[in-house]
């Protein structure tokens, strides 16, 4: 008989991005705690690999590292082709990567580097918003979990128990979009397409570049970041529709303390990461389409 060419596990094998810190490094933890056996990803492969050291010296033996950048088409694909080559399959693909979409003042890191404690609100009118960081940060958050998802789909779906969990926010509900027709649009979940989803998402940049954005209806401040959450939310729901065999859920993990907010969070990276890896391995024919928050069922609005 022919030996397989994929590495036989039968341990679930499961992919976090953005996993050299923050939720998405304490993902790996708690996953692998759980007998899962973990790809950490990262797009640097020095922090990504200090990472895996970490876990591997806290006992966590069955992580690997591969490099990924979401951004970068080629990487995603490098990833999918290593995973089929060694695995075969994929049973748990957490998008986790993330930006901000933001730069601080100068005043405010000055601040952060005099204080121990300062309040996101502070720090919240202290932010530039270029349009530089605001197509970065469409194109990772919303454009690197498609990318990962429309990669990985067919590996997933060789799995007995896939799974696809994708890390919304709190602002990731509707009511962070101020315009009625754009809320509108994005809750009819039975006529909304990944296409008009795309044009929504394209429209909105086109008004960060006109500067538009309270004119037509979007959110004035952090609005890269909010609209990438929420179209990452109405993005569950439609491939939810699209693939009933793989559980999709977006989930968010709380205000955690971690860089993206300056550390400013209230939240342990322990909590924030609860949430994720109970939708990871949740039993077969739980719910899909869902939007959490933390570990509860929540609503997308
Ligand atoms: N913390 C919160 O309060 C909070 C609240 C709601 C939602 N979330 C969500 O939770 C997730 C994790 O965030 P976090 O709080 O842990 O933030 P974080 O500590 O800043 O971690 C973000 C991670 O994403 C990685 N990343 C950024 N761009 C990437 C790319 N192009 N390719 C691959 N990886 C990339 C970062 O890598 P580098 O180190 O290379 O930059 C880092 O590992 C995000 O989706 C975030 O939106 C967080």
């Amino acid at each position: 008989m022919e030996a397989s060419i994929h590495e036989t596990t039968q341990k679930r094998i499961a992919v976090v991005t953005g996993a050299n810190k923050g939720i998405g490094l304490e993902i790996c933890r708690q996953l692998s705690a759980k007998g899962v056996k973990v790809l950490l990803t990262a797009r640097d492969v020095e922090r990504g690999t200090a990472a895996v050291k970490k876990l591997r010296e806290e006992g966590a033996s069955d992580v690997v590292f591969h490099q990924l950048d979401v951004a970068d088409s080629a990487s995603v694909a490098s990833l999918a082709n290593y995973i089929l080559a060694q695995f075969g399959r994929l049973d748990i693909l957490i998008n986790n990567a993330a930006v901000g979409g933001v730069e601080l003042k100068p005043e405010a890191l000055t601040l952060l580097d005099q204080q121990q404690q300062v309040a996101f609100s502070t720090l919240v009118d202290m932010r530039l918003e270029s349009q530089e960081k605001a197509e970065e940060c469409i194109n990772i958050n919303y454009y690197g979990t498609k990318r990962m998802c429309e990669a990985l789909i067919s590996l997933l779906r060789l799995s007995q128990s896939p799974k696809i969990i994708i890390l919304s926010s709190e602002l990731g509900r509707l009511q962070y979009i101020p315009g009625e027709n754009i809320r509108k649009e994005i809750a009819n979940i039975n006529d909304l397409t990944e296409e008009r989803l795309d044009r929504l998402v394209e429209s909105f940049l086109n008004d960060f570049r006109e500067e538009k954005l309270e004119e037509n209806g979007w959110p004035a401040s952090g609005s890269a970041y909010v609209v990438s959450k929420i179209a990452l939310t109405a993005y569950t729901r439609i491939l939810a529709k699209e693939y009933p065999t793989i559980c999709i859920n977006c989930v968010n993990p709380g205000f955690v303390k971690t860089d993206i907010n300056w550390n400013t969070g209230t939240r342990t990276v322990e909590e924030g990461a609860k949430g994720p890896v109970m939708l990871a391995l949740l039993p077969n024919d739980s719910p899909s389409g869902l939007f959490y928050c933390q570990t509860e069922v929540s609503s997308f609005e």
